[in-house]
């Protein structure tokens, strides 16, 4: 395949002007064919243990869909989400968005160990092993596949703080959420079309438990059955679906809003029924299969392309856990 043009990917490039004699271009550009050379067999093999992952637990698929979001919100895509805490450096594992939630990372390791024996060394990033398994996983649980862009370089540092902060939570209303989504760089209709991510996975009671007891744009049979589950007390680690059919990536989650049926209370914040844009959005997802896939796609490569570390920033990490 042929280089692509410098022009025909999304990029951010800005000047780098060294002590008034060198200008130096600095683009974060990332591609379809990076490993094409340096390891066809990359993105192959992160497929097959995706697959065999899933087939094993579907809802690993969700997980890693969410470890690509969590990793890439958080100072960009660069895999700063594996790294474990140690006594002397605290990483983003532990941060509310993510503690007793996010999963997967043995999948991950698994990928990394394949990848290194197949490319015959180190050279495929776990920021990129991410972008491609969350791509993967949506094709294998029935999604889109898109063209998942690749180069990413992993990062040396990590931020709890920033994970606490930049990570929408699940109480927000629909302004907060659209900030956190805005402090991106990401609009609208990426807010609405991500966020159809949740027609795969579970959530935890302690997530969902002040949506099925105080809210009232939930339907009341649906919330009934919900607090059977999720008692007012206890039982915070108990898991429900965020949608009707959770292990296929489908319209039903959009299906679910119309009918007040948002298992979060950020879900149901997307359509109200007040006939904003948010609400036409969910609509026509729900109405347009085809509309959701191909957009869901475009959305997934935007935030795929949140500040990537490229050329020579970052590294390539042996172990994803931690540090070289
Ligand atoms: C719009 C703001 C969002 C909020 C407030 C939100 C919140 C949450 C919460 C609270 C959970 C359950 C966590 C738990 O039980 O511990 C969850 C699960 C999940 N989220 Fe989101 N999320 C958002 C957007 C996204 C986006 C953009 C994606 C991916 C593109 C995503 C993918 C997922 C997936 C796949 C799961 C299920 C994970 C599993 O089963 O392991 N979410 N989300
Ligand atoms: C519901 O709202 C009340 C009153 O604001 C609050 O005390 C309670 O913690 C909320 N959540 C649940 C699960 O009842």
């Amino acid at each position: 395949m042929a280089a692509p043009a410098a022009n025909s990917y999304s990029q951010i490039c800005f000047i780098v002007v060294l002590a008034t004699t060198v200008v130096l271009p600095s683009c974060a550009q990332l591609y379809p064919d990076f490993y094409d050379k340096a390891c066809p067999q990359a993105l192959p093999t992160i497929k097959k243990i995706v697959e065999q992952a899933i087939e094993r637990e579907p809802r690993m698929g969700a997980s890693l869909l969410r470890l690509h979001f969590h990793d890439c919100f958080v100072n960009g895509c660069d895999g700063s989400l594996l790294l474990d805490d140690t006594p002397d450096f605290t990483g983003e594992k532990t941060a509310n968005p993510n503690r007793n939630s996010v999963r997967g990372f043995e999948v991950v390791d698994e990928i990394k160990a394949a990848v290194n024996s197949v490319c015959y060394g180190n050279v495929v990033s776990c920021a990129d092993i991410l972008a491609v398994a969350a791509r993967d996983s949506v094709a294998a649980l029935g999604g889109p596949s898109y063209q998942v862009l690749v180069g990413r370089r992993d990062a040396k540092t990590a931020s709890k703080n920033d994970a606490n902060n930049n990570i929408p939570a699940p109480t927000l209303e629909f302004q907060g959420l659209l900030s956190k989504f805005q402090a991106q760089g990401l609009g609208q209709e990426d807010l609405v079309v991500l966020s159809g991510a949740h027609t795969i996975g579970l959530a935890r009671c302690a997530t969902f438990r002040d949506r099925i007891y105080n809210d009232t744009n939930i339907d009341s049979g649906f919330a009934g059955e919900l607090r059977m589950k999720c008692p007012r007390s206890g039982g915070d680690n108990n898991l429900q679906p965020l949608d009707d059919t959770s292990t296929s990536f489908d319209t039903e989650y959009f299906d679910d809003l119309l009918e007040q049926k948002g298992l979060l209370h950020s879900d149901q914040q997307l359509f109200k029924g007040d006939g904003s844009t948010s609400d036409g959005l969910v609509r026509y997802y729900n109405d347009n299969p085809t509309a959701f896939w191909e957009d869901f796609g475009v959305s997934m490569i935007k935030m795929g392309n949140l500040k990537p570390l490229t050329g020579t920033n970052g590294e390539i990490r042996m172990n994803c856990r931690k540090v070289n």
